[in-house]
């Protein structure tokens, strides 16, 4: 069961004021647990701690930030069951894919541990032309400063994960807002957190109201800002005046099933399966158009139907649920008139469609026009386009014909195709052989167009949470 009531961290220290926010049970409604929620005073209290954290943080030796994220991995260990609890609660995530979660997160911390170790400079031979005789340069990577993250509700361990522990590798002080309706795996890793003897006000971890979040964004003492979410990050990089923006804004992630995969069906539709519906489709890189050649579309629709009709359905708790409910009501409602607008458009609704409450049944759709919202616009749920193409020209030109472009999968085993699809697609990454939905931590993960600015995967995340400072040597 999750505590009764959570405290937020401000400067390190957990605190608990009176005002506090009901985080519900997402498959009860019921209210769960109760969260201490931050005010402006908080936030400002915060964003000074971490700007007085910087010097201690870029001083603090990269084998004593590794030792902070391996102590937080021998925690997330031995805290997985609640932990995955915590995101089956808070979330509403069936308990596999919340495990599998807590995996990720250990994933991440555990690399950042190594990275933290591994941040290395360069040695310039300058001497390009005669002006320059005698001159050698040195380039050092030095912490940006106390940066600012805004983590979304549907993975809130491993997103917030993914800008925590590369900061603590590079040695960045940090200030969180936490999605309000998922605030308590942060929580728990700002629990961890505290056990550590990381430099007073290096981080702070503060749910708060929107209202109160501008800070977050404007504040001029953070110089970096990293948000997951929706399309609402374009407006934060317009009022994040001078500081470093990385946006991670989701996608209408397609799949390509080649002519050549008819032999592999079987195996195309179960992984199809997965990365339509795995989160109830909740995911920003969740399988939402699949483009089939149409010498095997015929086949694969009727697979792909039947499959997802025998989805098990139910409470996240229970090991055999695989659909889980939305994490709200409003959520479920917007798709729910998102299919009703395609199928007047002329779409014809394969299976699903209904909705009760905040769950919507797995739902699969053909003759989805172009632009209705369900194939132009990020579903976030779990509903799928199926379409045909003719030729792979054609299935590369109806995954670019989107405004996004996150990740893509192309099942192929022609290695032509799989180079053109990499060399072609306007994505931040191609999967080849598996759904856009693959992710391990440790790979570059962002996307172009409407889907964001600049990568994570901690590594990646590094480059943006340090700068290169140079240093010129002219001899004797
Ligand atoms: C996301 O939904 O942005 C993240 C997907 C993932 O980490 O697998």
């Amino acid at each position: 069961m999750l505590a009764k009531t959570y405290p937020y961290y401000l400067a390190n220290r957990a605190r608990s004021p009176n005002a506090a926010l009901d985080v519900r049970d997402k498959h009860s409604g019921r209210v769960a647990t109760r969260v201490a929620l931050a005010d402006a005073k908080a936030i400002e209290r915060a964003i000074a701690a971490a700007a007085d954290a910087a010097a201690p943080m870029r001083k603090l030796p990269p084998y004593a930030r590794q030792a902070v994220l391996e102590h937080c991995v021998a925690r997330f260990r031995e805290r997985h069951d609640e932990l995955a609890l915590a995101l089956c609660i808070e979330a509403g995530k069936p308990i596999r894919d919340a495990e599998g979660e807590v995996t990720r997160l250990i994933d991440t911390f555990k690399v950042a541990a190594e990275e933290a170790v591994r941040i290395d400079g360069e040695v310039m031979n300058l001497e390009i032309s005669a002006r320059a005789a005698g001159y050698r340069g040195f380039v050092q990577r030095v912490p940006i400063g106390p940066c600012s993250f805004i983590t979304p509700f549907n993975f809130p361990l491993n997103l917030v994960a993914h800008k925590v522990a590369p900061a603590i590798a590079a040695g960045c002080p940090f200030v969180l807002k936490p999605s309000e309706k998922t605030p308590v795996g942060a929580l728990i890793i700002g629990e961890i957190l505290a056990e550590t003897d990381l430099p007073k006000g290096a981080f702070s971890i503060l749910p708060c109201r929107i209202e109160d979040a501008g800070p977050f964004v404007s504040d001029e003492r953070l110089k970096l800002l990293s948000f997951t979410g929706g399309q609402v990050g374009w407006e934060l990089k317009a009022k994040a005046g001078r500081k470093k923006v990385v946006l991670e804004l989701g996608g209408n992630a397609a799949a390509i099933v080649d002519a050549d995969q008819r032999a592999s069906l079987d195996r195309v539709v179960e992984r199809l399966i997965f990365g339509a519906y795995y989160q109830s489709g909740q995911s920003c890189i969740k399988v939402q158009r699949i483009f089939a050649h149409e010498s095997l579309y015929a086949e694969l629709r009727k697979r792909f139907v039947a499959a997802t009709k025998r989805l098990k359905v139910g409470d996240p708790k229970r090991r055999d649920t695989f659909l889980g409910p939305l994490i709200d009501e409003a959520s479920a409602k917007r798709l729910e008139e998102w299919i009703g607008e395609a199928r007047k458009a002329g779409a014809k609704l394969l299976c699903g469609g209904r909705r009760e409450s905040n769950r919507l049944e797995a739902s699969v759709l053909e003759n989805v026009p172009r632009e209705a919202r369900l194939n132009a616009l990020e579903a976030f749920g779990p509903v799928v386009t199926l379409a045909p193409f003719a030729d792979f020209d054609e299935a590369l030109a109806r995954v670019n014909d989107s405004d996004y472009g996150l990740q893509a999968g192309v099942f192929t085993h022609d290695l032509a195709h799989a180079m053109r699809a990499w060399d072609e697609l306007e994505t931040g990454g191609v999967v080849v052989n598996d759904v856009p939905s693959f992710r391990v931590d440790n790979m570059p993960y962002g996307g172009v167009k409407r889907s964001g600015l600049g990568r994570e995967g901690v590594r990646y995340a590094m480059e943006d949470m340090t700068e290169r400072r140079l240093m010129v040597l002219r001899e004797g």
